[in-house]
């Protein structure tokens, strides 16, 4: 009698453990579906890793950016997820302007520096050696060694928590004459971009093989 009551007890406190630590980890297994519901969280796969240029104090500046997408096809607009206070931010605000680079996977330590230095402190341009033009803009700089550049205007900031949400309109594109294929569009594997993989790999990624052809894959079905 006295054994079982302590074998209970034993398995009573695994039960309680298990529970505590899926608890702790926010973690809860539907095995109906196989699925571990973990919140809300910020995990979309993958991202972009792009340089956002812009003038800050009457200088050019860049930081790397991946909470980032296309948000309209016309007029073309563009979103950032962009921390307040950053150098960068500052400057898109005081200009209205910005600029949208993305790198090739070749400039992969630049990117990330570009992504754990502030412009307050180094000048990131020159410590990447990037040569800047300007098209259209005054306060956009553009980076040259970026095959694929965009420059944008601020249309729109909203606060939305952590982030604020830029939404900027894309004025003008450029990109590196070698990159374009036979018939004068980017050709994405001479762009060569880089995805950033974010929590908990943290890892610069190329893209991979092509699987299928989009508006034909699903006609197979
Ligand atoms: C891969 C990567 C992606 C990043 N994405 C963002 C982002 O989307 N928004 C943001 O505010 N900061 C982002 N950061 C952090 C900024 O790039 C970083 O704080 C940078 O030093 C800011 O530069 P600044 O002080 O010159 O503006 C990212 C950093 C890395 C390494």
């Amino acid at each position: 009698m006295g054994r079982k009551t302590t074998q209970g007890g034993c398995r009573l406190l695994v039960i309680c453990r298990a529970v505590a630590l899926t608890a702790a980890c926010g973690s809860e297994i539907n095995e109906a579906v196989n699925k571990v519901r973990k919140g809300p969280q910020t995990w979309l796969y993958p991202l972009p890793a792009l340089l956002i240029g812009t003038t800050v104090d009457g200088k050019p500046n860049v930081m790397t950016a991946s909470w980032a997408g296309m948000a309209c096809t016309e007029p073309p607009m563009v979103f950032l997820g962009m921390l307040p206070h950053r150098h960068t931010f500052s400057g898109m605000i005081e200009t209205g302007e910005f600029s949208v680079n993305v790198p090739s996977a070749s400039m992969t330590p630049q990117v990330d520096l570009c992504g754990i230095a502030s412009g307050a402190v180094t000048d990131k341009i020159a410590r990447c050696g990037f040569t800047l033009f300007y098209g259209t803009l005054t306060h956009a700089p553009l980076i040259n060694q970026c095959p694929l550049n965009l420059e944008c205007t601020v249309e729109f900031t909203r606060e939305m928590g952590s982030h604020t949400l830029m939404l900027g309109r894309i004025v003008e594109t450029y990109v590196t004459a070698d990159c374009l294929d036979a018939d004068g569009m980017p050709d994405f594997r001479k762009i060569d971009p880089i995805s950033y993989v974010h929590t908990p790999a943290k890892k610069y990624t190329r893209l991979g093989d092509v699987v299928a052809d989009s508006f034909s894959a699903g006609h197979s079905l």
